[in-house]
This record gives C-alpha cells, sequence and structure tokens, in this order.
C-alpha cells in the first residue's frame, strides 16, 4: 500500500459521531481528514426523528443503554451531557422544543443540525471528502488508509461508521470488519428499535387491525415499557415495540399489559350480574376491532352473568399480561439502530481508543452501546465522538 499524504487524524464515517469527534479534534488544532462514501454528511440525522432530529433527551442516564457491559458509557455520557448538546444548538440559533418523556426536537428540520455540525468543522478546517470508497486499512508505523480519491496515513484512526441498519443510507459493515481486521472482539450486531412481525397465527387474526393503536405496557424480560403499541398489517410496532425489540431474543414472548390503568376484574366484579357479551363489555376500553378479534382469539363469546369467576379471573389476566410470540423482527430494513458492535471491553471508556492498538477509535452506534428510543442514540454519538475527540 503507498504511503499516502499525511494527516492527523482520519475519521471514517461522516455522521454524527464521526462530525462531532472532528469538530473537536480541529479545536485543539489537529488535521482532520473525514471519508464517507455516501454523496452526503449526516444522511440518518437528516431523517431522524421524523426530519426534525430528536437529538437528545433530558434524561440521558447510563440506565437507558443496553450494552454487554452496562457501565461502559459512564464516563463518556458524564462528559458530554444534554446541557453540552442544547448550547451547541442554541449557539447556531437553532429553535428546538422538548416534548414528552425529555426529548428534544428541532422544530423546523433535521437539515438544521447538519448544517451546524458542517459550519463547526469548516470553523476549525475539518476536510471533509465524500462518496470516498476506503479500498483498504494497513498499519505499520502509522494508519493506511487506501481509498479511490488516494491513500492516506495517520497516527489517529477514528471509526465512526455506524451501524448497519438502513443498508439503503449508506450503512455498511466496515467499522465491525475494521474491528476483526484488527483482532478485536465484535458483539454479533442485530436489529434494534425495529417493529415485530406476528408469527402465522397471529397475522391471520390481527393483520385486519392495521393502524389501531393502544395504550398498553409491553414487558420483555426484566423491561417494561410504557405507551403506544401499534398495529401493523404484519405485526407489532410503535414506540413501546420499538422499544421491546432491544432487549427481545428470539423465541421469547412479549407480555403486552393492554389496560395498564384499569382493575379489569374489579370492573367485571361491579357488573358481575349484567349480561353483556365480553367483547362489548372490552369494547368499552379498547377499541371495538381490537376486543372483537382478541375475544375471537381466545375464544370468548359468553355474557359476563354466563362466566364463572374462574373464567374472569383467566380474562383478566389474559388483558392484563397478553402473551405475543412473534416470528422475528423486520430485520435491518427498518430498524432505527443496531445493536451489539465492536465490545466495549477493547476499548478504553474514556477515550474509546482500543486498547490493543493504540491510535485506533471506534465511536458511535458500531461500539456495542444502543440507546433507548427517544434521542438517546443520538447522544451517545455526541457523546462518544466527545470522547474521542479530546484524545485522537
Ligand atoms: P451514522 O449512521 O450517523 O454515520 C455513519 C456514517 O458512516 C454514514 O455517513 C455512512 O455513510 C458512513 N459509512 C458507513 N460505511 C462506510 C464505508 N464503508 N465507507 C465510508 N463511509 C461509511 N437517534 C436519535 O437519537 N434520535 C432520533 O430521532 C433518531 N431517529 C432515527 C430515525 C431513523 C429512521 C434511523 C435509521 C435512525 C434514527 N436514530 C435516531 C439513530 C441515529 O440516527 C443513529 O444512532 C446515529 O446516527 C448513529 O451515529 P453514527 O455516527 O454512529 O453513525
Amino acid at each position: 500500500m503507498s504511503e499516502g499524504t499525511k494527516k492527523e487524524v482520519i475519521i471514517i464515517g461522516a455522521g454524527a459521531s464521526g462530525l462531532l469527534c472532528a469538530i473537536e479534534c480541529g479545536k485543539r488544532g489537529r488535521a482532520v481528514l473525514v471519508l464517507d462514501h455516501a454523496a452526503r454528511t449526516g444522511s440518518k440525522i437528516r431523517i431522524s426523528g421524523g426530519g426534525r432530529c430528536n437529538f437528545t433527551n433530558r434524561n440521558v442516564t447510563p440506565g437507558h443503554y443496553f450494552s454487554r457491559n452496562s457501565h461502559f458509557c459512564k464516563s463518556a455520557l458524564a462528559r458530554f451531557t444534554p446541557r453540552d448538546v442544547l448550547d451547541l444548538v442554541e449557539k447556531h440559533h437553532i429553535a428546538y422544543h422538548e416534548k414528552e418523556a425529555g426529548q428534544f426536537f428541532c422544530v423546523k428540520s433535521s437539515a438544521d443540525i447538519i448544517t451546524l455540525l458542517e459550519a463547526e468543522c469548516a470553523r476549525f478546517g475539518v476536510e471533509i471528502r465524500l462518496k470516498c470508497r476506503v479500498t483498504d486499512i494497513g498499519h505499520g508505523r502509522n494508519f493506511m488508509v487506501a481509498t479511490d480519491q488516494g491513500a492516506f496515513r495517520t497516527e489517529s484512526l477514528v471509526i465512526a461508521t455506524g451501524g448497519l441498519s438502513y443498508p439503503g443510507l449508506g450503512a455498511s459493515g466496515l467499522g465491525h470488519a475494521i474491528g476483526k481486521q484488527f483482532g478485536l472482539k465484535v458483539v454479533p450486531p442485530r436489529p434494534g428499535l425495529v417493529p415485530f412481525l406476528f408469527a402465522a397465527r397471529d397475522q391471520k387474526v390481527f393483520q385486519e387491525l392495521a393502524g389501531i393503536s393502544l395504550d398498553t405496557a409491553v414487558s420483555c424480560g426484566a423491561k417494561r415499557f410504557r405507551g403506544n403499541l401499534l398495529f401493523t398489517h404484519r405485526g407489532l410496532s410503535g414506540p413501546v415495540a420499538l422499544q421491546a425489540s432491544l432487549y427481545w431474543t428470539p423465541g421469547e414472548p412479549l407480555t403486552i399489559d393492554l389496560l395498564p390503568d384499569t382493575d379489569i376484574l374489579g370492573e367485571f366484579i361491579s357488573r358481575r350480574r349484567s349480561k353483556i357479551e365480553m367483547r362489548n363489555l372490552l369494547a368499552a376500553y379498547l377499541p371495538k376491532r381490537f376486543a372483537e378479534a382478541w375475544c375471537g382469539q381466545m375464544t370468548i363469546s359468553k355474557p359476563l352473568d354466563q362466566t364463572s369467576d374462574r373464567e374472569l379471573k383467566a380474562i383478566a389476566d389474559g388483558l392484563h399480561a397478553w402473551k405475543v410470540l412473534p416470528k422475528r423482527t423486520e430485520g435491518y430494513d427498518t430498524a432505527e439502530v443496531t445493536a451489539g458492535g465492536v465490545d466495549t471491553d477493547e476499548l478504553s471508556s474514556k477515550t474509546m481508543e482500543a486498547k490493543k492498538v493504540p491510535g485506533l477509535y471506534f465511536i458511535g452506534e458500531v461500539v456495542d452501546v444502543t440507546g433507548e428510543l427517544g434521542g438517546y442514540n443520538l447522544h451517545w454519538a455526541w457523546a462518544s465522538g466527545f470522547a474521542a475527540g479530546q484524545n485522537a
């Protein structure tokens, strides 16, 4: 491989983490080159938050992150807080607002965040090369990066290539491959924050309900999420389903409390002598079409006064703990994130540098740290990019 043009820092990936890291390195006077094979910077930022970019969350704490090592994210999160993100956004006069659960969104467009990042990069002399394909990485005294726009060498190589989700937006497995090339462990990647697909039996019963949304609590393992569950033509989506997908392992059922705020057994008992059919009674608490489909699947058809106490208890239990065994998730095509990635055991939690390979850094989604829904993933991208940016 040819020696190539020397840069003090090369960052592969002009997404959220790569650009924030570039700014921080630039502030320290480092000569920074950012390479990306996409035609534009920040493609995922652009589509994030439905085009309004949920760029951080007031409630950022390590408890909102999923990783083999739940402690790893602590140091970076402590050193780059939601207030630091807001300071940057305010400095660029970007209008933002706080929505439910502490989520901060742009008022106008997620493009404002990309403009901010590009402006800060320009201010600190960061060079960005787009449509640049990395063909090889070598390592001698320096790291060598061969591309279709020439060869480069550097002392500090930062991998910010993100995860595998949304392949149409430039996602690739390059970051995981580089990790493996340098002998680092990679936690097997899997789609996260992704809708579920029904198993065949449920598909037949519930496909007619596409578009119905219920206020539920969904449990998966030890985790419980409260919020909207959305029926699609193929399965379950909505914030609670997406959150649950982070903690789901194939073959495990989801437990859905369809009436988290209602003591439904108490309601049954209070109307014990009523001749109302269960499906009609439930239609007072749940959308009618759902109540009918659910009662149909559970073969519940008797009027209340002909249903035994034991049966009522079983129905109430079923409503508070409806078990759904998904076939699988929709996969990377619609996953908001990729869970897994470069094993945090391999990295310094302070600098994101590979312990075995001085000068090689991994930041953002390529690392085995995944946030819940609500701005946590972009916050991890900023915080890990900031951490590496103080050192690379
Ligand atoms: P990111 O994906 O941002 O950047 C990686 C960059 O590397 C890309 O520019 C890519 O082109 C480049 N690259 C990849 N392979 C390469 C290769 N082989 N050669 C050169 N370059 C390469 N999060 C959140 O907190 N709030 C939100 O509102 C949303 N909304 C949202 C919606 C949707 C539809 C998706 C898909 C995702 C979100 N997210 C989100 C998640 C969030 O966008 C994501 O976690 C961060 O962008 C990750 O930042 P990274 O810098 O790690 O990767």
